[in-house]
């Protein structure tokens, strides 16, 4: 089995083969045969069970030639063992029975054992690395992100209790964001322990931030985030994604990642520009594109991958696969991506 390394490589902007390829939310809804596994099991059930957790983050990279693979897991994994139960709703996403709205909320969370709470994880990970012959990445949700679920008790358009939080009560807010840091440093560590090769951290609704209340409410805590995996281990590579983050490129590069991932909304070369020549680019085709006829679908990749000048670019999309797209339309990008001639 010869171990496949482009995206590792890719992520520390190294000279590649060919341009890497993975897609977030690859395991999902639009296979069939993760929809059969889902008729006998709940998402967090797959997550609880090693062997199948490990079969559903294989059966995209089987079935779409990827360059990685990504850990079939939620952002929310972490935060049951933290003291707040959660269900993740059919078509809804995350929910919380009992929002976290005050201190004695937040006093009530804790930072656990997570090598003892999260054994499944562990296992998971390493079978896996027996298993696969493309990069694991490991990943998280960012505080904010997480906090949006929590205090709103489930997705939110405005997130306007985790925002009147944040504005009335500095001091709940800031406990609120350390425990999650602190909690999202221990459960980076155990993956890397277990044995991932790269790191996410999805800063997926950050984007409704102004660019000074991003340095106020959040800015400080990616840091610390960022800086305290980076120093327990600076070879895994770290990926900061978010969505709708144009205005904040510069603040998230500051805030911390190898790898900054991009949604649709901008140019890479604008990104480039923004974000120098320091940091990898992962990214960023709009999801939709998916549903154009193969022609404009293939000229709208290619228009991605012309701007790309420089080592240092993984193809993805810009947000997560959608339920209705075609297996083969995402088999197909994949090779068309890696035919692409590299510039370099
Ligand atoms: O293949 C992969 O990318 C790995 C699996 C993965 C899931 N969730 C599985 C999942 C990853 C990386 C996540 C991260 C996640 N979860 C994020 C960050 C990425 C992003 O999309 O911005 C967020 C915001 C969540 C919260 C969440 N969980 C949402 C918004 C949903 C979708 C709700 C829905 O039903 O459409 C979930 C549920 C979820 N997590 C599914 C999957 C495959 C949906 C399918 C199912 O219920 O089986």
């Amino acid at each position: 089995m010869v171990f496949n390394d482009n995206f590792l490589k890719a992520c520390r902007r190294e000279k590649v083969e060919h341009i890497p390829v993975w897609y977030m939310r690859q395991a999902g809804r639009y296979q069939p045969e993760y929809k059969k596994i889902r008729e006998s099991y709940t998402l967090m059930e797959i997550v609880h069970q090693p062997e199948i957790c490990a079969e559903v983050t294989r059966m995209p990279v089987e079935e779409l030639d990827v360059d990685a693979a990504i850990l079939f897991s939620d952002i929310m994994t972490p935060i049951g063992a933290m003291g707040v139960p959660f269900e993740i709703r059919e078509n809804i996403g995350p929910c919380i029975d009992n929002p976290i709205r005050n201190a004695s909320d937040i006093a009530r969370m804790k930072t656990p054992d997570f090598k003892k709470e999260l054994s499944y994880v562990t296992e998971t990970i390493q079978l896996l690395r027996q298993q696969l012959s493309v990069p694991l990445i490991g990943f998280c949700g960012a505080p904010y992100t997480l906090a949006s679920y929590m205090v709103e008790g489930g997705p939110s358009k405005n997130y306007i209790h985790t925002k009147s939080m944040m504005y009335n009560n500095a001091i709940a807010w800031e406990a609120l964001m350390n425990v999650l840091v602190d909690g999202m440093i221990e459960y980076l560590k155990l993956q890397i322990d277990a044995g991932a090769q790269a790191l996410q951290v999805f800063d997926s609704w950050v984007g409704s931030f102004s660019r000074e209340d991003y340095k106020a409410y959040v800015l400080p805590y990616m840091k610390r985030l960022f800086t305290s995996v980076k120093s327990y281990n600076n070879r895994i590579p770290l990926i900061h994604f978010g969505v709708n983050t144009a205005h904040l490129l510069d603040l998230i590069k500051e805030a911390g990642g190898d790898v900054i991932g991009l949604d649709w909304r901008i140019s890479i070369t604008d990104a480039r520009n923004i974000l120098g020549n320091d940091v990898a680019i992962q990214g960023n085709l709009d999801p939709t594109a998916l549903y154009a006829p193969k022609n404009q679908l293939e000229e709208k990749a290619s228009l991605i991958l012309e701007q790309v000048k420089q080592s240092g670019f993984v193809f993805n999309l810009g947000h997560g696969v959608t339920p209705q797209v075609q297996v083969k339309t995402l088999k197909d990008l994949t090779h068309f991506v890696h035919d692409f001639e590299l510039k370099n």
